[in-house]
């Protein structure tokens, strides 16, 4: 899939993700628990994938989005801290996961839409080929599915719910599987302990400018 399709498609589950949420800013419970690990699940793959798959090659090919690159990393982080929040803060009356989650939403909006769909995207389609782009979405979507093999693979299944009160550590990352299943808690970070073996040959997006090496990528994962 190209790279902007790819991205555009993972800003949707996000953005319906916090619509979900929105409708259950008063309700705790499994439900909503498992929403927020979903949330920061989908945010934690995108922002990680999106920073090697696109922001790297930006920042190395000297383009006026190398600014741009690197401003997005420290947005990708604000965006990571709000939505980790939720996991503690717990739904109610009190009106503070409701708070938690619309500044979470706000940062997410004027990153994804406001900044990335609306600016950066033309300049992406400027920059790189239809065919680089194409090379660039592959990157991408098997950075995000070697993420997601190692954190389900780092625990094997969700902790007990009574322990949602409490700061979580990266031990304690919640573990959706390849199949989509749902974890109860939010993951603290996606770990890079677990790196697949390179592959014999250079597959075509590792031709790209800032592109290394598939295995690389994943050790520089936080
Ligand atoms: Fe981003
Ligand atoms: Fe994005």
């Amino acid at each position: 899939m190209e790279i902007l399709q790819l991205i555009s498609q993972d800003h949707g589950i996000v953005k319906a993700l916090f619509e979900r949420l929105e409708r259950r800013a008063a309700e705790p419970g499994p439900e909503t628990e498992s929403l927020v690990a979903e949330l920061v699940t989908e945010i934690l793959l995108h922002t990680k994938a999106e920073e090697r798959a696109l922001y790297r090659p930006l920042q190395t090919k000297g383009s006026s989005l190398k600014d741009f690159a690197l401003e997005g990393h420290v947005e990708h982080k604000l965006l990571e801290i709000a939505v980790k929040r939720l996991s503690v803060v717990p739904p109610g009356a009190d009106g503070k996961f409701k708070a938690v989650l619309k500044v979470a939403k706000e940062l997410f909006v004027h990153h994804a839409v406001e900044e990335e769909e609306a600016e950066v995207f033309p300049k992406v389609r400027e920059l790189f080929s239809p065919e680089e782009r194409e090379a660039l979405g592959e990157r991408m979507a098997t950075i995000k599915t070697e993420l997601r093999k190692i954190k389900s693979t780092v625990v094997p299944g969700p902790a007990p719910a009574s322990e949602t009160a409490r700061p979580i550590t990266p031990e304690e990352a919640g573990s959706p599987s390849a199949a989509g299943a749902v974890p109860s808690r939010a993951p603290e970070s996606i770990p890079a302990a677990v790196v697949p073996a390179p592959s014999a040959g250079k597959s075509r997006e590792e031709n790209l400018p800032g592109a290394a090496p598939q295995s690389e990528e994943l050790r520089r994962a936080v």
